[in-house]
């Protein structure tokens, strides 16, 4: 540890996720606060505010406290987030041109934003130049595109290459980027030479930058990818030094991709653990010669959301009952899409929040309200009996949920409620999409 915390901050920093207990103590006392949750409030997608501050706490007490931490805005764009964000001192990593837009309207400071779309306009280029914010060129063609641009414009920020070192890939292929073929960054088998001369040549080209996967990335494959980099940046340093020019890389940008458990009964990996591999695998990282950008998203967002949405209606079939819930694919696009990779546990909740755990128990589907049949979030689950309007608890949905919101059927996005300190204060985040809204997006 880095810096000195009290053991209650520790013990409450490892929690791994919120219990289903946690969840129904937190619905229950909601339910009984007027206006709160309205009658069209069909689902709910709730964020634990003081799990979500534990998270960013653990990650700055893991690291040596000159590690810059940006957060993948990806995972959860909410703009009353990103707000707590800023207020809790880390920067923001931003894939696109709006999350650049959101981050700074959100006032992050330049060195804060690191801009990482892997197709970036020129203008788009231009823009994060101008305002000085870091950028991680995706390709050879990138960092000659910003090359003409600096040409006749100066630019504080910090520029990157991303570097693809070609470890394999994770368990998880659509999220993992650091295969043979990616179409992330530059891969550094067939780039050795090119690489180092890119760097000799580009005098304002002084960090790198790597992203191995999100979720499905063991620690050690992380690891390796990392170390891949770095050994290669020692060797570009070397040879600058040798030719004597007094610019070395001096920033290394480790990207995120710690992943988290979905399963209450798996073992979690700690962001400590991650740290001390790190750190003993690649001591240089952290002796001093270079600056240390970390981009977590997952494993800060993802344990601090759930959604509980009301059961319609029950479908009773021979061989499984069918709950129908208010959201489906629009809201777990990858779970829906591809249930093989992706899991969230399920509780039930009577009508009032109390926690269903009688020992009764059916074959249960869970199905989305979405016009296609792929819009399950759960097949063949044994849970207890649920009936009409009993509430079913979606666990873990803080990171990459809404934040894939499908427009599919039009349905309104559900009203985001925090809460902190078990429930004690709750505030509403985001109010539910209005029909105008919806509306507006298709018009
Ligand atoms: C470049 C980059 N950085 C950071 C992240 C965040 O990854 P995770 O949310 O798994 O930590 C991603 C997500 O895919 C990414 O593409």
């Amino acid at each position: 540890m880095h810096s000195t915390i009290g053991k209650t901050d520790i013990m409450e920093n490892l929690k791994p996720f919120l219990t289903a207990t946690e969840m129904s103590h937190v619905l229950k006392h909601a339910l009984s606060i007027p206006n709160l949750i309205n009658e069209d409030d069909t689902a709910i997608i709730w964020i634990d505010l003081t799990f979500l501050n534990n998270r960013i706490k653990q990650l700055k007490q893991a690291f040596p406290s000159s590690t810059t931490h940006t957060i993948a805005l990806k995972a959860n764009p909410l703009t009353s987030i990103l707000h707590k964000m800023k207020a809790l001192d880390v920067g923001i990593e931003v894939a696109s041109f709006p999350e650049m837009y959101m981050a700074m309207a959100a006032g992050f400071e330049p060195e804060k934003i690191i801009f990482d779309s892997p197709s970036k306009t020129v203008s788009e280029i231009g823009f994060a130049l101008k305002n000085d914010i870091h950028l991680n060129a995706d390709s050879f063609t990138e960092l000659e595109r910003i090359d003409e641009i600096l040409k006749t414009n100066s630019s504080k920020s910090i520029i990157g290459l991303r570097i693809n070192p070609q470890v394999g890939s994770g368990s998880i292929k659509t999220t993992s980027v650091a295969g043979e073929i990616s179409k992330f960054g530059v891969p550094i088998t067939s780039n050795r030479l090119q690489l180092k001369e890119a760097f000799a040549k580009y005098k304002w080209l002084n960090a790198v930058h790597v992203h191995i996967g999100s979720q499905g990335c063991p620690v050690p494959l992380l690891i390796q990818g990392i170390k891949t980099v770095v050994d290669l940046v020692n060797e570009i340093n070397d040879e600058l030094n040798q030719q004597d020019v007094k610019r070395l890389i001096s920033v290394v940008d480790i990207g995120g991709g710690l992943p988290v458990t979905y399963y209450q009964d798996e073992k979690v990996v700690s962001i400590q653990h991650f740290y001390d591999q790190l750190q003993s695998a690649i001591p240089e990282l952290f002796s001093g010669k270079f600056r240390v950008i970390t981009e977590f998203g997952r494993y800060i967002h993802a344990n601090s959301g759930w959604v509980s949405s009301r059961v319609e209606l029950v479908k009773r079939e021979k061989k499984c009952a069918i709950a129908m819930i208010h959201v489906g694919a629009d809201l777990l696009l990858r779970e829906c899409y591809n249930p093989q990779d992706w899991h969230h546990e399920i509780s039930v909740t009577d009508t009032f929040g109390n926690l269903k755990n009688n020992s009764d128990k059916n074959n249960y589907m869970i199905a989305g309200p979405l016009c296609f049949s792929g819009d399950v979030i759960a097949r063949d689950l044994q849970l207890p009996v649920i009936e009409e309007n009993d509430f079913i608890l979606i666990h873990d949905t803080g990171a990459y949920t809404f934040s894939m919101w499908s427009r599919y059927n039009s349905r309104q996005m559900p009203k985001v409620i925090g809460y902190s300190d078990n429930g004690a204060h709750f505030e509403i985040l985001k109010e539910r999409e209005s029909l105008q809204d919806v509306a507006n997006f298709w018009s």
